[in-house]
């Protein structure tokens, strides 16, 4: 039984994505990368970043909450250093983060031509860094404005993942649809506090973190179903997937692909239990991923 997913004229061999920041550069745990439909990179600045201070990561059973920063090599780096060493047979989609139009110009024309990059995601929605993602994804008119910029650089397939912190997702999802982007991925992380109390403060050493994680899903599986049916172009779900039923259920919702992400964190074989659990869905049912996109039904 096939489980292959066509966007556009995009061939991906099943619906999984690895997602960005939880899989590194894919120099490691190839063995899964290459069974997964794609796979993507940390987010990648113009300028090398060191990411945010300690501590970076509070979780429990049912979340993650990050305020790793978009710690990574920089563009230099990872085009003469990462990107050789990246030796994978999946799509390999760039993650793409910048503060404005000229980061992603700079990053766009320096990674265009690239033979060995599928595609580009464009982070519009980082919530970590100051006056980073967040500006940009929380405006739709900036939403439009980056997406059209990075479509009149490349014909390379576009991802713009959004944010819902603090603006309308339907209205930045239309942007990045009418600008030329080839899906949208939905959603990054949820502005989170965790708070020590015996110190009175934020207990993430950069104040504040992004929700990840399964309690995240029933409100990402909403969004997932509500955009998809207003826009035009494919949706990517990310949030909270730990298990087949999950990727059926944003299948259902609408959602083409599902990105895998803080399962990973816990386990980085996750992406193969969860394909062997799609396959003995798809085998039993008799049906294929495409199948079964956006075909939930009314009460
Ligand atoms: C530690 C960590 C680092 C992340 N780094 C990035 C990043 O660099 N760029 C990005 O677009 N999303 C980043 N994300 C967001 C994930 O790609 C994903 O969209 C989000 O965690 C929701 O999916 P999940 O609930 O499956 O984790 C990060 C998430 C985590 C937990």
């Amino acid at each position: 039984m096939s489980l292959e997913v066509f966007l556009g004229k995009a061939r991906f061999r099943n619906p999984l994505v690895l997602a960005s920041g939880t899989f590194g550069y894919g120099l490691t745990h190839t063995h899964v990368i290459d069974r997964m439909g794609a796979f993507v990179t940390k987010g990648i600045t113009v300028q090398e970043c060191v990411g945010n201070p300690q501590p970076r990561i509070w979780d429990s059973r049912e979340t993650v909450i990050n305020s790793v920063g978009l710690e990574n090599v920089g563009l230099k780096r990872f085009k003469e250093e990462t990107l050789p060493l990246i030796d994978i047979s999946t799509p390999l989609y760039v993650n793409l983060a910048g503060v404005d139009l000229d980061d992603f110009r700079i990053l766009i024309e320096s990674l265009s031509d690239e033979e060995k990059i599928a595609g580009f995601e464009l982070n519009l929605s980082c919530p970590n860094v100051k006056e980073g993602g967040a500006a940009l994804g929380q405006s739709a008119d900036r939403v439009g404005k980056v997406t059209s910029l990075a479509r009149s650089l490349t014909t390379k397939p576009l991802w713009a993942k959004l944010t819902s912190n603090f603006c309308d997702v339907r209205e930045t999802s239309k942007a990045a649809a009418d600008a030329g982007a080839d899906a949208l991925v939905l959603i990054n992380t949820l502005n989170a506090l965790v708070i020590d109390i015996k110190g009175r403060k934020p207990f993430l050493g950069a104040g504040s973190g992004g929700l990840s994680g399964p309690a995240i899903k029933p409100y990402v599986l909403y969004i997932v179903k509500e955009v998809s049916r207003q826009i035009n172009i494919p949706v990517i779900a990310s949030g909270g997937v730990t298990s087949g039923t999950d990727v059926i259920e944003y299948l259902l919702a609408g959602a083409s692909l599902v990105q895998l992400g803080s399962i990973n964190l816990v386990d980085p074989e996750a992406g193969l239990r969860i394909l062997e659990e799609l396959k003995r869905y798809f085998e039993q049912e008799g049906i294929s991923p495409a199948g079964i996109i956006g075909r939930l039904e009314e009460r």
